[in-house]
């Protein structure tokens, strides 16, 4: 029966081309007969295998490198002319793909560096040294010339400020490691504290010292995250010179800071800077990120105890302590918080049967520096996509469903662009949006790496065996995947990338993909088109692959008759993660049977789902038992619809905009995927407190799980109670 659309799609396009006519008039007759034969003989709908191993096999990594290259000349941080200049690339770009791109434009709050200045004293009675705080020029450096145009080493919505005191060291930042110091007696209160990077999110370690009650942050990077100390760095080796800094953003939350929840639009309701800091996702304590230079020093100066083993620095370091003191830091930061203009780049291409139906296909533009890695790996990729889907138009191809491809600006700020434009299209995402797929960066290494929303999974594995491994051709990129991966696919509850509004504010089924290894000059001046030529991607092989994939994916959801979903992939995981829950919670004055139970009717509901669709595939159009297009179309929404069941209007307690009760961020480490985020949220409550109404509310959090799990196996079966 899938086949049946192939022939309308046929004699559409032949209508819609007038000049193709002739051409087709001459071949039908013996096309039809052809085509007939498929159709009694082949199982799957001919045209679009077709159409997809052409998608396949017109790749070209030269295009992916030139890409590359031209968006990375300058460095082209949200808000600037250089990345409006990108912006108007990826017009250009798209436009003679025969993709037209509309701007899509949003004011949102984005902040600057205007003045820094940091100095050290070993004590108070010695003289202060300031740092100069400056990324270094390397050797042969082909961008040397715009390198004043890379912006000062800042965070992103960093509070200005002047602050000073002693230096306590404390690790990653972590809940823990704070806990740690608490407890050895050292005091953060009134001091700076100094943390590495590397494990938590940065907003989420300034945002722990602010509790701790310290004054400042200075976030740097460890030599032993970066390579360890031989002195091998970029431009002769992949890891960050010393004078390298990690750049980024301090805001946890997500979207325009001054419109939570709505759009930035014209002249719109806005909550003010205050507002926002009062409510603890931006910072009230000024920060500054340094080098491992720079943060080498600033730790010999520091006294006290010795810091525990599992804190101390790599081969060659010295003797890490705790403080506070006797180094003493002196901070100012000023920068500047303004509205500014953004550009989402939006480019249709319209489905031939089901319009109203939404494959997204996503990738942020903008970047901290010259951003050959982060993102425009990425964008490269995408281009790529566009490019190989125009030639698949040029051959009368046409997708079923919709396919969006949006280019989003202000990623780095924390998801700005993407954020805005979900807020503003909610309600028709909501009803539309089949899936969305992220490339973030596409590549920083070999390596193969997905995570998705579980009823994408076998998608997403099958389309990897269609895939050449980019580093040895006698293999599928999933047979190195299934070898260097475990688990295979993670979960998308982490913010890290512009998935987030769609998974956890809207409910749309997603995945986010790409090749990597560490990727040490992360968000600085270092991330260019040497460093990516040199060692992330010398042959663009992987660049290639990561759009063969992106494309494939997006492919098979804009053109199979059924949707590709299985929700027993999701029963699974849900089972797993409640046998995870209840045995962290074994003794504990808490219930999991409403959510088992739920559970089990979802599983129910899915296996259920899997065989009507068998049923239908089974109907031809040929046979007696005719398929029946509405029925195609309602199984379908009940598979699109099911995953926006996990969506809850209330959201997390505390961090409303996460309404998806099934994936959201830790709450302490917004990089950090986790599962059932409102019941762990309130385990760390009563971690805390251990009284009975906490343990109550626990109680709540597991039965509001079980309830949106309940109506998503409604949606699925497509039953009213
Ligand atoms: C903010 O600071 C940046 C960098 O110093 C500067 O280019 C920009 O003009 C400033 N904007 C405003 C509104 O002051
Ligand atoms: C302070 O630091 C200076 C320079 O390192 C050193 O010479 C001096 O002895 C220190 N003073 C105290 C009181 O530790
Ligand atoms: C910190 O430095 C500023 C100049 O940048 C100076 O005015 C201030 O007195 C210093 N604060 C302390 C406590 O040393
Ligand atoms: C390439 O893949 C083949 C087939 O999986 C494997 O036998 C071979 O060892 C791989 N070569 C390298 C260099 O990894
Ligand atoms: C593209 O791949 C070919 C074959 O591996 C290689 O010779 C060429 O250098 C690559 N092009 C770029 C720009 O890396
Ligand atoms: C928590 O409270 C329960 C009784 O409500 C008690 O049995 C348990 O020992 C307490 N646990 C801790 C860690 O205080």
């Amino acid at each position: 029966m899938k086949s049946q659309f192939a022939v309308l799609r046929l004699q559409k396009s032949v209508r819609s081309h007038p000049n193709l006519a002739a051409r087709y008039t001459a071949a039908a007759t013996a096309t039809a007969v052809l085509v007939l034969l498929f159709l009694l003989l082949a199982p799957s709908n001919p045209s679009i295998s077709t159409h997809h191993s052409l998608f396949l096999s017109v790749s070209s990594n030269e295009t992916a490198a030139r890409h590359l290259q031209a968006l990375t000349r300058r460095p082209h941080v949200a808000g600037s002319e250089a990345n409006a200049a990108v912006a108007s690339y990826l017009i250009d770009i798209l436009s003679s793909a025969s993709i037209p791109a509309r701007i899509v434009p949003y004011d949102v709050l984005l902040s600057y560096p205007v003045h820094r200045s940091l100095s050290l004293s070993p004590n108070l009675s010695a003289p202060a040294v300031a740092f100069d705080l400056v990324q270094e020029i390397y050797p042969d450096d082909p961008f040397a010339d715009v390198a004043a145009e890379v912006l000062p080493s800042f965070h992103g919505y960093a509070r200005s400020g002047t602050a000073a005191g002693h230096v306590v060291y404390a690790n990653y930042g972590r809940v823990e490691d704070f806990a740690m110091l608490k407890a050895s007696g050292v005091e953060v209160a009134g001091n700076v504290v100094l943390a590495r990077y590397g494990i938590v999110y940065r907003g989420d370690i300034v945002r722990n010292a602010q509790i701790a009650g310290a004054v400042a942050a200075i976030l740097y990077t460890d030599a032993k995250d970066n390579g360890g100390r031989s002195g091998e760095c970029f431009p002769d080796a992949r890891w960050m010179p010393p004078s390298g800094v990690q750049v980024g953003s301090v805001y946890r939350g997500v979207g325009d800071p001054t419109t939570p929840g709505w759009a930035s639009v014209g002249e719109c309701e806005r909550v003010s800077v205050d507002e926002v800091v009062a409510s603890g996702v931006m910072p009230a304590i000024p920060s500054l990120p340094v080098s491992s230079r720079d943060g080498d020093a600033i730790l010999r100066t520091i006294g006290g105890q010795v810091a525990p083993e599992d804190w101390q620095g790599g081969e060659g370091a010295p003797v890490y302590r705790l403080g506070p003191g006797p180094g003493f830091l002196n901070l100012t930061y000023l920068g500047n918080e303004t509205i500014t203009t953004i550009q989402n780049l939006i480019a249709v291409i319209e489905g031939d049967e089901e319009p109203d139906r939404y494959v997204l296909v996503g990738n942020h533009y903008d970047a901290w520096t010259f951003g050959a890695v982060d993102p425009n790996s990425g964008t490269a990729a995408f281009l790529e996509v566009a490019e190989r889907l125009a030639k698949l138009q040029k051959g009368g191809w046409r997708p079923r469903r919709t396919i969006i491809l949006c280019s989003w600006d202000a990623e780095e700020y924390h998801l700005i662009g993407s954020a805005e434009w979900v807020e503003d299209n909610r309600e028709m995402l909501a009803s539309r949006a089949v899936a969305y797929l992220n490339m973030d960066y596409a590549v920083s290494g070999r390596g193969f790496h997905a995570s998705s929303t579980p009823q994408l999974d076998t998608l997403l594995m099958e389309a990897a065996k269609m895939v050449q491994d980019p580093d040895n051709s006698s293999q599928s990129l999933y047979e190195q995947w299934i070898n260097t991966d475990s688990p295979l696919i993670r979960r998308l509850g982490g913010s890290g990338s512009d998935y987030a509004a769609f998974v956890q504010h809207v409910g749309v089924p997603s995945v986010d993909m790409r090749f990597s290894r560490d990727y040490p000059v992360y968000h600085s001046m270092y991330d260019d088109f040497v460093w990516m030529q040199k060692f992330g991607d010398p042959l663009f092989h992987r660049h290639v692959a990561g759009a063969s994939i992106l494309g494939l994916v997006a492919l098979k959801l804009a053109d199979e008759e059924f949707l590709p979903f299985d929700y027993k992939s999701y029963a699974d995981e849900l089972q797993q993660l409640t046998e995870v829950f209840k045995s962290k919670m074994r003794g504990k004055p808490v219930n999991f049977a409403p959510l088992l139970k739920s559970i089990k009717k979802f599983s129910k509901a899915a296996s259920k789902v899997n065989s009507q669709r068998k049923e239908l595939e089974g109907k031809s159009f040929l046979s007696k038992w005719k398929k029946n297009p509405n029925e195609v179309r309602e199984l379908n929404d009940r598979l699109m619809m099911t995953e926006r069941a996990f969506i809850d209007r209330e959201g997390l307690s505390e961090r409303p905009w996460f309404k998806h009760l099934i994936y959201g961020p830790s709450k302490h480490n917004a990089y950090m995927s986790g599962a059932f985020p409102s019941i762990d949220d309130a385990i760390q409550r009563v971690t805390i407190s251990n009284a009975s109404e906490a343990w109550g509310l626990v109680q709540h959090e597991i039965w509001r799980v079980a309830r949106v799990i309940t109506q998503a196996s409604h949606v699925l079966g497509g039953r009213l109670t």
